[in-house]
């Protein structure tokens, strides 16, 4: 029997962004956290490097500001940057109260540096700094006697007025249907105010850092309920993922190269950097340095270049860098000697639901947060270590607007259950697994590092053809994980090439062989459903 459950509010993903959001309501609204998979499967878990902070006496937020732009080529809403890079001090002390347990050198906090930093300004805990937030936004919030997490539920759809029992044109969202991933039985969540924070869109890609679950399941579930999203065509490739035969997405951090890694041809030995940003060399943003290694690669018909820290002392990277250090030497590869394979891996979407300061987004009662959002803060490329601050902020935000406005947040209206009287279970399985690696494979031959608008084309021909035959799936059998995700990440492929198509310059990630130069002016690439 499918149910309905009532809630104060709904969030949806347990990440850094849903669960800022959740401590910040539970004083006094009850809050239910819904999680797709486990509760700690999200990116944030993953974040090696750290959060950006002007916490040095020679930096400013002005710098900030600066290097934040300049990765995002312009396109960043410089209101948006201000208003974060500020906050970002009261973010930090918020998580060392929590009990983060972030290095620190002479009882200060220890600074790393990333690529495109002017500063050293990377808060940090070793080399796991996700894993370390996680843990301790996860216990804060299971301490909570307001908050209920519950792992295992995957989200199919926002609940609108299209699904009152007294139906309704209203874009109002009032909660979510979700399945339960064990007994397949789906709920509607229905909530005066629901919050999304359910993370990027990098599986999209065939290789991407990003963990399992990123199928841009928050981004389409908005798009489909009339909430506008922007800048998909900026998907952020890391440039250094390892190359091995048996890890398929095992990231290496900036911090490597910003502790002095150097990044060379493995046939000529050539630090290669020099012949592309010779001022920055491997600090160079990410998608100058992505590029850099993309065209090298292509040029020496490469399968991959090398990371090479190991010039610096054998102690000092095993100190700096002990859990990557760790895992390569179970591979075989010992940092402190060898130079660590990598090649540019799909890694962070900047594009998503576009939200307000106020991480209002177009749809009343539906807030966002976090990676799943278009916010203005990373514009066409997002600096590095300023996605885990944006969900803190903007987590933040939400749960002080949802407050601020409580009083005025109508209670629900009856809401249809989930209906499944004309779906069987599906015989078919093995269309999902076909039609998922298609779309990973097209979108990383055709809408990668370097596009094409024939490209492009040939990508949305084929999104275009599996959207018919996905659509006839969903509507004729039950849903399950793998469905969901399979319209989710062909909704976000979508996006991301239309977006593609409709911007006619390069700029920042996008960088296309038809359009190579720059407009005077920048301007958000925004789709409306
Ligand atoms: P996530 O942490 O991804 O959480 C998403 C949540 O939504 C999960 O709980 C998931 O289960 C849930 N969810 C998704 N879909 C559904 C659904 N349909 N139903 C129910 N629940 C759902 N950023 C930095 O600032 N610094 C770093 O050092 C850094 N390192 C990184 C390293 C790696 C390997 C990766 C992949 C990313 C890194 N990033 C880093 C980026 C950063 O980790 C993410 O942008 C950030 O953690 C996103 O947080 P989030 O809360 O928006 O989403
Ligand atoms: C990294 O550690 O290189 C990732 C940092 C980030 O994605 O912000």
């Amino acid at each position: 029997m499918n149910e309905s459950n009532l809630h104060d509010v709904l969030i949806i993903g347990s990440g850094a962004a849903g669960l800022t959001a959740a401590l910040a309501l539970a004083g006094t609204k009850r809050v239910l956290v819904l999680a797709k998979g486990g509760l700690s499967e999200g990116a944030t878990a993953w974040a090696q490097g750290g959060i950006a902070a002007v916490l040095e006496a020679g930096d400013t937020f002005e710098n900030h500001v600066r290097d934040t732009m300049v990765a995002g080529a312009g396109l960043n809403d410089r209101e948006v940057v201000e208003h974060v890079i500020a906050q970002a001090p009261a973010s930090i002390e918020r998580l060392r109260a929590l009990g983060v347990p972030f290095n620190t050198e002479s009882g200060d906090l220890h600074l790393t540096r990333e690529g495109g930093h002017s500063h050293r300004r990377i808060v940090h805990v070793n080399d796991a700094t996700g894993w370390a937030v996680q843990e301790a936004l996860l216990k804060a919030a299971a301490e909570h006697p307001n908050i209920t997490l519950l792992p295992g539920q995957s989200c199919i759809d926002l609940i609108t007025g299209h699904h009152q029992e007294r139906f309704s044109g209203s874009g109002r969202v009032w909660g979510a249907y979700a399945l339960d991933e064990a007994s397949g039985r789906v709920t509607a969540h229905i909530a005066r105010a629901t919050v999304l924070a359910t993370g990027g869109a990098g599986r999209v890609y065939l290789f991407s850092t990003a963990p399992r679950g990123a199928t841009g399941d928050g981004i389409a579930m908005a798009w489909r309920a009339g909430a506008r999203v922007s800048n998909m065509e900026m998907m952020q490739f890391h440039p250094t993922c390892l190359y091995h035969a048996e890890v398929k997405n095992f990231l290496v951090t900036e911090a490597v190269r910003g502790e002095g890694g150097r990044l060379l041809n493995p046939r000529t030995g050539a630090r290669f950097m020099e012949a592309h940003d010779l001022e920055r060399l491997e600090l160079a943003p990410r998608d100058v340095v992505a590029r850099a290694i993309d065209a090298e690669i292509k040029r020496f018909g490469l399968d991959y270049v090398h990371l090479d820290i190991s010039h610096q002392p054998a102690d000092f990277v095993r100190g700096h860098f002990p859990t990557i250090h760790e895992k390569l030497l179970g591979l075989g590869i010992d940092m402190t000697r060898q130079p660590i394979p990598v090649v540019p891996a799909q890694h962070y979407t900047c594009g998503g639901v576009v939200v307000d300061l106020a991480a209002r987004t177009d749809l009343p009662g539906l807030w966002a947060a976090g990676e799943c959002t278009e916010s203005g803060l990373h514009g066409a490329n997002r600096l590095a270590s300023n996605s885990l601050l944006e969900c803190f902020v903007f987590g933040e935000a939400a749960a002080s607007d949802i407050l601020a406005r409580w009083d005025t947040l109508e209670a629900p209206p009856a809401i249809r259950p989930w209906d499944e009287s004309r779906v069987t279970d599906s015989d078919e399985a093995v269309v999902i697994k076909q039609n998922w690696t298609e779309i990973r494979r097209f979108m990383w031959n055709y809408v990668g590092i370097v596009r094409t608008t024939k490209r492009l084309q040939r990508a949305q021909r084929r999104i275009a053809l599996l959207g018919q035959e996905i659509e006839d799936y969903y509507g004729a059998f039950r849903v399950t994980t793998d469905l969901i995700e399979l319209r989710n990440l062909h909704q976000a492929a979508e996006l991301i090439v239309r977006s593609a198509l409709k911007r006619r310059e390069s700029r920042g990630l996008h960088y296309t062989l038809d359009y190579p130069e720059t407009t005077a002016s920048a301007a958000d690439t925004v789709l409306v459903p």
